[in-house]
């Protein structure tokens, strides 16, 4: 558990639907604000009662003073119970929890590359880390009715966007548009910075494998206890040792260090 972590009680300042069952929810946490670092998250308890009995994991999207985003797809329960949160409620939040992407070396093009709601730890990532003068973003998702993020945040960060039914952007995915960045970039250096479902961290992992760049995923995977106990979170070691713990030794991964 990150030693920084901590309880607090969070207050409501906004709950908005955004896009087709995603959520954004605007919270003043001044502590967990003040120690967040680029890609970590937080634990909710999404109802004061036992019911669900587990918190859920949420990356901490962009900090603003005491205050941050969570942007989140409605699910199952957990999910549902947060859209009832009105403004002024309070949310029992423990965190930061987890590591940091790491901020890349000035002569390096940042790339990020975002699928749906993995766009939420990438984009204080982008805010905090990079150059933008050196860095490109990029956002896939099912179809324009599902975009997790504002026009305002698009053009902000000058996001390129894949869909896969084309209704808006590139007709077809993120590594084809990644491809065409790489294909066009000047600089021999190059990082990548993932996060997204499990398949297209695959697809990630296999591309930059394969043309020898450098990348840092975050990996969503389900959690119970989010502190190391209860294992639910493992992934296999690349190196053959056994088993991560994304709560623990992550989330944010090398990615020649897991098996994905
Ligand atoms: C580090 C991390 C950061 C995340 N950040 C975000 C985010 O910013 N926005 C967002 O919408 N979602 C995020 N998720 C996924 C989110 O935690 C799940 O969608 C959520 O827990 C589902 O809860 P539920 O009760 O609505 O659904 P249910 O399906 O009822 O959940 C049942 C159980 O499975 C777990 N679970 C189910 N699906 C997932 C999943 N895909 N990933 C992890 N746990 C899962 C839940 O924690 C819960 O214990 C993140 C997950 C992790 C691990
Ligand atoms: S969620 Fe319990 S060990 Fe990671």
């Amino acid at each position: 558990m990150n030693i920084n972590a901590q309880s607090e009680i969070g207050t409501v300042v906004s709950n908005e639907r955004g896009a087709k069952d995603i959520w954004e929810m605007e919270l003043i946490a001044p502590k967990i604000a003040s120690d967040t670092l680029p890609g970590q998250f937080v634990h909710i308890r999404c109802n004061p009662g036992f019911n669900p009995l587990l918190r859920r994991p949420m990356s901490i999207g962009p900090v603003v003073k005491d205050k941050f985003s969570l942007i989140y797809a409605v699910h199952g329960e957990g999910t549902r119970l947060l859209t009832e949160k009105k403004t002024g409620d309070k949310i029992d939040l423990i965190g930061p929890l987890g590591n940091s992407f790491t901020k890349p070396d000035q002569d390096v093009t940042a790339i990020y590359v975002a699928g749906g709601i993995g766009v939420v730890p990438l984009l204080s990532c982008y805010d905090l880390q990079a150059d933008p003068d050196n860095a490109h973003f990029i956002l896939g998702a099912r179809s324009m009715m599902y975009m997790p993020i504002s026009e305002k945040d698009v053009i902000q960060r000058n996001v390129m966007i894949s869909t896969d039914d084309g209704s808006i952007g590139h007709h077809g995915n993120v590594i084809q548009l990644l491809e065409q960045i790489v294909g066009d970039i000047k600089s021999k250096y190059i990082k990548v910075y993932g996060c997204g479902p499990t398949p297209m961290m695959s697809a990630l992992k296999k591309y930059c494998v394969e043309h020898s760049i450098s990348a840092e995923l975050s990996l969503e995977v389900p959690m119970g206890c989010a502190v190391g106990a209860c294992q639910s979170c493992a992934v296999r070691r690349a190196d053959g040792n056994g088993y991560y713990l994304v709560c623990r030794d992550g989330p944010v991964f090398p990615i020649e260090e897991v098996v994905i």
